[in-house]
């Protein structure tokens, strides 16, 4: 018997879960985190955002506050030889937040290159929407990475419905968006800070923001496990983090955080092979953490660190604190991390405070994503027949 020529050489599997990411069954994990790494390396010329097998399966080996659900498209021709050769060509994920953003489905499907353009990710993306239908979801979100934005009045450029930035229409991951009905709401900035930074540079910062945040603050740098004392006050600010920072239109609620929530993250981190370095300040006469900044980092990805958040409290803004705790966190990691190439972060377009700092710091712009969302009755099945 012969294969009619348009017959798929694919089918969706779920994604099995593994009682170790080195187990035969985390099969999965890995042809995810091989496909992402050839997808960054295709569309954006970098894997710097590739999750590793092992940030699959902390994520679904934890799913207290966001669940998971996850599938994959295998080549079919591989099943024979069992578990360990399948293929994963492709893949969807579906994020969930269980103890706030309960509206919430967070979606993500990626094809690899040589695959695309066969109803792969359709199938994928069909998967998704019933699967948060089906959870009772209202909103889908949606992110597209891009390498670098067009430039200004370039034909085919998508722009936000709020906020700076644009986005190529012809983007893969754009029209397949755009074709289920998304719509785009802001656009992030990736930025990276080359390092070492010249010598001096972070002296200079440290000095200029801590004169003037005055003696009334103090700064604190941990490394994990944050101390006993501290830790609800850093999940106060994980939380008033999500309530300030400027998200546009996108419908996201604040996130409920408490120390048990941050001492859950940081048992995941610890997992994950990554180390933490938090700078806060605290306000002397009260005691009061008013600020901090997170940076993160995967012991074996030497290179690279990503800036986490960063956040001061209303009542103590306009004294330089953001810059001062950012500042100091990166002298530490330049002692503790000396052979990191580059610092990476994230900004909403809509945050000039925040983007303003980074810029002073040497950040620069390398890319971005695309923050799409519709409500979830509105996205459109885009599968064949
Ligand atoms: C976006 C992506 C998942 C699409 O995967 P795919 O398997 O090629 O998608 P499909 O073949 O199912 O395409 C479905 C429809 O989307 C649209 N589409 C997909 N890629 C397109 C492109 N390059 N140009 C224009 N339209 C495109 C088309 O309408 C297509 O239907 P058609 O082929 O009948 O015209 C893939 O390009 C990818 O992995 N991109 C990088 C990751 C990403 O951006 N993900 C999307 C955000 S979650």
């Amino acid at each position: 018997m012969t294969t009619a020529p348009d017959a798929p050489t694919w089918r969706l599997v779920d994604a099995p879960h593994a009682p170790g990411v080195d187990h035969p069954d985390a099969w999965a994990y890995h042809g995810i985190a091989d496909l992402e790494r050839a997808v960054g390396l295709a569309d954006l010329g970098h894997d710097d955002l590739a999750p590793r097998p092992v940030d699959l399966w902390v994520e679904s080996a934890h799913q207290e506050h966001v669940r998971q659900v996850r599938v994959v498209a295998v080549e079919t021709g591989d099943e024979q030889g069992g578990a360990g050769a399948r293929r994963v060509v492709g893949h969807g994920a579906l994020a969930l937040p269980v103890v706030d953003n309960r509206h919430l489905a967070m979606a993500r499907v990626a094809v690899l290159p040589s695959h695309r353009r066969r109803g792969i990710g359709a199938a994928l993306a069909e998967h998704l929407r019933r699967a948060a239908l089906l959870e009772g979801r209202s909103t889908l979100f949606a992110e597209v990475e891009f390498a670098a934005e067009p430039p200004a009045g370039a034909a085919g450029a998508v722009v936000p419905r709020e906020g700076d930035g644009r986005v190529a229409a012809d983007l893969p991951g754009m029209a397949f968006a755009r074709r289920a009905g998304l719509a785009l709401e802001i656009v992030s900035r990736r930025s990276v800070l080359d390092l070492p930074l010249p010598a001096g540079a972070v002296e200079g910062f440290v000095a200029e923001a801590a004169a003037h945040a005055g003696d009334a603050y103090r700064v604190h740098t941990w490394q994990a496990p944050v101390p006993d004392a501290w830790v609800d006050q850093l999940a106060a600010l994980e939380g008033r983090l999500s309530l300030d920072e400027p998200n546009g239109g996108l419908a996201l609620e604040p996130e409920a955080w408490d120390g048990v929530r941050f001492r859950v993250e940081e048992g995941k981190r610890a997992e994950r092979g990554e180390g933490l370095l938090v700078t806060a300040a605290e306000h002397v006469a009260t005691g009061t953490l008013a600020g901090m900044t997170i940076l993160e980092y995967a012991h074996d990805r030497p290179g690279l660190t990503e800036q986490e958040s960063t956040v001061v409290l209303p009542e103590h803004r306009g004294h330089r604190l953001g810059m001062l705790v950012k500042a100091v966190n990166l002298r530490e990691h330049a002692r503790v991390r000396p052979a990191t190439r580059r610092i990476s972060t994230w900004n909403n377009e809509t945050n000039g405070p925040m983007l303003a700092i980074n810029v002073a710091l040497g950040f620069r712009p390398a890319g971005g994503s695309a923050e799409l969302q519709a409500p979830l009755v509105e996205v459109a099945s885009m599968c064949r027949g």
